[in-house]
Formats: structure tokens, sequence, C-alpha cells
């Protein structure tokens, strides 16, 4: 997707002097500068600025025990004291923090004061369920109010939050709520997307008889249609709430800042997914000061973030860094395309959007519809733009610019991963922005292009993506297992952090993001690991050995192909090929579902038995295979 690199260099789009006026930076080379030279100090300045405590910490960054730093040691606090409770004292507490809609039109509102009644009530539910500080409590929802309002209340209590993506199937769901050992469980009924139900209950019964752990499961109303309710097990949302153990009166519980706030799961280079963990207190902090200096964000704004809370995204841009900065974020349920492919801009005109933030692959998707649906709305609410989750191509950027935007409206391109919690390479408003690119490394970052060899390569010259300093919102450790923590991300290169992507630099330090280098492939914006989709392959009785590879796509960027050895007995015909996507569609999630299934009478495995994926990519572009002295015969 970043091809022509070079030749698109040239093409500047500069800020206006409306946007310039309103810059929270103005100046962002001398910002930059200043944090370049003193970045612990900086992060102190921004704790300091936009965060309460509860008790003042007593080193800002904690490096004795590398990789595992440590941000603000001996600090207390809590994520939803900042995000809820202060505000509740002063002007916000009647302001909006969240505006809702389903996607049949119907509106729901939160102020703070609302927001926080809800969540309190809930929290003190979650206690009466045996939740204590520490425990995971996975959440499965479709997009409604509840799944930010659980999440909160998870955390209020020093709990931790595991929150899987509700498109996600049964051994995606089991594995992860395997993995955490949740005793509590917080699902809907169904969900409603473009004019269907997803039936995440079943989902969940089905995943459930695969794991034991699970002791309570909460079920909110949504689809109404009927479910099974375990007794013993199963309980309805609103009959809870209605009890009087849903106490409003809930004191947030003050924990240390490098308590664990919540983990996601990920797909990384091999293996099972693995549980990302971000903390308290240092991710308050970034997430807060980029959502700020990067949108922008002023208190009268109206922002969308128009992605799934069940994604990193939706942690941090839609759930906590909103709220943090006492925002009014909205959150829409359903497709962008339901019922007419204008659903998105007629949103955006019926709520005075300022500031929206979505996925290239989204962009293209909605561009096939063409420019009249947008211009028949009024978007002239729109201040700025965002994008975020694979790279965009330039002819994407600039329809967004021109047919959104109405050339008015800066596009941040954002690049940063689950791991990072927050931005790290990104544009400000301020900054010059060039299609494609993502930018320069957010203030206090230091990042570079490495060799092979683990020596910078030439301007313009493609190589692994590295960080090179902590930054207070970035992940503290795989759940329970740190030790891949440290060969996954630290051992590369020694002291410096391993992307995962492969990227190019300019000569004016601008940033070109061309993909992960690794087992990782990213359909729609959305995170697979090749792995994950193998293993539902292989769980079906006709399969003996699949490999997946991700191939360019026009509208999801890259696309899963899947090559498929068969067990004796069985016969590749399209009919079975059908077969399999949905299994993968049922076991894995819609999401991964191969774009085809081709029969193979081998695969190319190195001599110890690794299957060669590299060759399967080059084969199926009609590239050399290079080399392949490995190869087994
Ligand atoms: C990719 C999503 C290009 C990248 C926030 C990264 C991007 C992975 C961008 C992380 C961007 C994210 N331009 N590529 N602006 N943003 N990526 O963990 O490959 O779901 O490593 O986090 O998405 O995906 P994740």
């Amino acid at each position: 997707m970043a091809e022509n690199v070079s030749e698109r260099i040239e093409e500047l789009y500069r800020p206006s002097a409306e946007v310039m006026a309103q810059a929270h930076v103005a100046d962002w080379e001398g910002m930059a500068a200043r944090a370049g030279k003193d970045f612990v100090g900086f992060w102190e300045e921004k704790a300091r600025e936009l965060i309460d405590w509860h008790s003042p910490w007593t080193k800002v960054l904690d490096d004795s025990n590398k990789p595992f730093y440590k941000w603000f040691t001996g600090a207390r606090t809590n994520i939803v004291y900042n995000a809820i409770d202060r505000h509740l004292k002063g002007a916000y507490r009647n302001k909006l923090a969240l505006i809702w809609e389903g996607e049949s039109g119907e509106t729901r509102t939160f102020s703070y004061h609302a927001l926080n009644r809800e969540v309190s009530k809930f929290a003190s539910v979650l206690k009466s369920l045996g939740v204590k500080k520490g425990d995971r409590v996975t959440i499965y929802m479709g997009r409604v109010p509840e799944l930010p309002i659980a999440m909160l209340a998870v955390a209020k209590i020093g709990a931790v939050h595991s929150v899987v993506y509700g498109g996600f199937s049964t051994e995606a769901l089991h594995g992860r709520i395997d993995d955490s050992q949740s005793r509590v469980l917080i699902t809907c009924d169904g969900a409603f997307l473009a004019g269907k139900i997803i039936e995440l209950k079943r989902i969940v019964d089905e995943a459930l008889k695969r794991s034991a752990a699970v002791e309570h499961v909460v079920v909110v109303k949504r689809t109404c249609q009927e479910v099974m309710m375990e007794q013993g097990r199963d309980m309805w949302y609103h009959d809870l709430m209605g009890l009087p153990i849903a106490d409003p009166k809930c004191p947030t519980e003050i924990v240390d800042a490098e308590d664990p706030l919540y983990m996601l799961y990920t797909s990384g280079t091999t293996g099972k997914p693995k549980a990302i963990v971000h903390s308290h207190g240092g991710y308050q902090v970034g997430v807060a000061t980029t959502l700020k200096y990067v949108f922008d964000l002023k208190d009268e704004d109206r922002w969308w973030c128009a992605a799934d809370p069940g994604w990193v995204t939706g942690h941090s841009y839609i759930v906590y860094g909103p709220l943090l900065l006492g925002a009014t974020g909205f959150m829409y349920e359903g497709a962008p395309t339901y019922p007419y492919p204008d659903r998105w801009w007629q949103l955006i005109e019926k709520y005075g959007i300022n500031v929206f933030y979505t996925a290239p692959t989204a962009i293209r998707g909605l561009m096939r519809w063409g420019e009249a649906w947008p211009n028949r709305r009024d978007l002239s609410s729109l201040r700025l733009l965002g994008s975020v989750g694979e790279p965009i191509n330039p002819e994407a950027w600039r329809w967004y610019h021109r047919v959104i935007g109405k050339e008015r409206c800066p596009i941040m391109d954002t690049w940063w991963q689950t791991e990072t919690g927050a931005f790290q390479i990104t544009p400000l408003p301020s900054m010059p922005l060039k299609p494609g690119s993502g930018g320069r490394p957010f203030f206090g970052q230091e990042a570079d292009i490495y060799g092979e060899d683990g020596t910078p390569v030439k301007d313009g010259e493609e190589g692994f993506l590295v960080l090179k300093r902590p930054w207070p919102a970035m992940m503290r450790t795989i759940y329970n297992d740190p030790d891949r923590y440290v060969q996954q991300y630290w051992s590369k290169y020694p002291g410096v952090y391993l992307t995962g992507d492969s990227a190019k630099r300019d000569k004016d330090g601008y940033y070109w993001i061309i993909g992960r280098v690794d087992d990782v492939i990213k359909v729609s914006g959305y995170r697979l690991g090749t792995a994950e989709v193998e293993s539902a392959l292989v769980s079906h009785p006709s399969v003996a050995e699949a490999a997946v590879i991700g191939l360019a796509h026009e509208v999801k960027g890259t696309a899963i192909h899947a090559y498929v050895l068969l067990r004796q007995g069985f016969e590749g015909s399209p009919a079975l090929a059908e077969e399999l996507k949905k299994h993968v569609g049922a076991e894995m999630g819609p999401i991964a579902k191969p774009e085809d299934v081709s029969f193979v009478a081998s695969l190319p495995k190195t001599r110890s038995g690794k299957i060669m994926r590299r060759v399967l990519k080059a084969r199926a572009q009609g590239l050399s295979e290079g080399d392949i002295s490995t190869l087994e015969e």
C-alpha cells in the first residue's frame, strides 16, 4: 500500500491558518525538541497537567529491571477516578459523556453524572458476585453503552477487564476465557449488525461447554430473542441492576499506578493469541496526552471514534481517552452502510461531530458507493479526521480529505498497536501532511528503521520499525508469560522495542509504514494471527494440515488465503471449500473467514517441519521464491 513512496514525498498539505489558530500545539517542532531532550520530564509534566493522583510517585520512570519498565512508581490512582469521579465535582457533571445511537435509530445519552450512576451500580453488582481486586472479568458484547459501562465498573473496583471482540466466535472466545481464568463473564443476548442478529449468548453457551472456570454470566438484554438461561449461572443485567445490591454508592478502589487495568488478547508471531497487560497509571497519562494533542480535542467538541470497543482503539479512544479529557464521545451500534451507505455521514450531520476517526478499510469500502452519498449530508461540523489500523493508500487519503473533509480537515494517520496503548507515530494538526505517511514519532518517542543486523538503514530504505524509548502507556507484560514479552519484543535488538512492522523513513523524517513482517495479518484493520486461523481449519475433520497467508485486497487491505492438505478419504471441492470457510467463521469469527481455500498435495516446509508461508506467498504473487535452501525435499 505504501507504493510510490518517493514520488509522493513532495505532495504536502499544509495546515490552514484556521487549524493553526486552534491547535493545542502550534509549534510542534519546539515541543518535539523539548520532549526529545528530556522525555521523562515531558511525561512527568503531562502526568501533573492532565491527571489527578491520590498520592505522588517516587519515581517517574523506573528502568531498573528492563524491559519491565515501570512508570510513576509509588503513585496511587485509578483511571476511573480520572475518567469519571473527578468530573462530578466540576463543570462537567451535567455534560454529556456518551451519546449512543442504535442501528435502528434509537438514542441513549449519559451525562457524566448518569454514567457514574450506572458504572457505580454495576460495580457494586460485580462486588456482590465476588469480583475482587486483580480478578479477571471477560466482556463479550455488542456495541451498546453497557460495554463501556462494564469496562469502567470492572476497573473501578480494581479488577482487570478482558474484552473479547463481539465479532469473534466460539473457539476464539473459549481460548480467551480459559487463558484469563475469568470467573465472571458479561455478555448480551445478541447484537444487531447490518440488520441481522449475532447470537452472542448462544456463542457463549457453546464456548462455556468447552471450559469450566466461569461461574457467573451477566446478560444484557438487547435483541430480545429467546436465549437459554442456565439456572445458577446466568443472570440478566437489568434484574441485577434493579436489586438493592446495585448500590449507586460504590467507592472507587484506589490502586497502585502499576496495578493492571486490563488485558487484551492479540495475535503475535506464533502460537495462540496472548494477553497484553496495561496498567492504570502510565496508560491514563499516555492516552490523555495523545488524544488531546493529536486530535486537538476541545471542551465543546463531539468526538467519534468509529472503532469497536473490543479492540485497543476502542479501549483507548472510545472509552478511556475521551472520558479522561472530559469530552463528549459518540458511539454507534451498527454497520456503516445500514440501511444506506450514508449512515455514517448522516450521523455526523445529525450529531454535529467535530472529530472523526476510522480505518482505511472503511474509507475504501464507502468510497465505492460514490460521492453522492456523503454529498447529500452536511459535514461542515467536521474539523479533523483520523485513520488507524493499517496503511492508508494515497487514493483513499485524498478521497477522505476532499469528499469528507472538504479539504479543510487535516487527517491524523495514527500508527500504534495494542502493545503501545497509545499513538506512537502520528502527525499533529499543525504538521504538514503527506498522504500515506503516518508522520513522526510522538513527543518523547524516538523511532528508527533497522536492517536485519541491527544497524539503521538509509532514508528511503525499508527495514524493521523499532521504538527506542519507553513510554508511559506501554504494555507491562504478557499475561502469564513474561518470557515471551522479553523474547518477542525486546530480543531481536536488545534495548529497543521491535514493532513487528516494516517501514521507511523519508528525508524529512516522515515514516511510511509498509506492513507486518511476522505472522500477523491485518484484515480490514483487524489483527489476526495465521496460527489461530490455521488451527481453526485443522479442527475440521477433513483437514490434515493448513497454512494461511495474507494477500493484498482492494477493500480489506489484506485478505486471508488458505492452503489445505486434506486427510485421506476426503476430496477437495468448491462445496468443501465453502464448508471450511464457514467452519472458520464459526470457530474464530466472520472476519477470519478465508477469501479462498486451495486444496494442495503438499505444503512447503523447512527440513525441521516449519511451514514456509513466505514461499506460499511468493508463489501466489508470481514472485521468485527467494532463498529456498532450507526447503524440505
Ligand atoms: C498496523 C491497532 C499503518 C500495524 C491500533 C501495527 C498501522 C498493527 C497503523 C497493530 C497506521 C496500525 N498505518 N499501519 N496508521 N495503525 N497499523 O494491535 O501493522 O490491532 O503493527 O492496533 O496495525 O494492530 P493493533
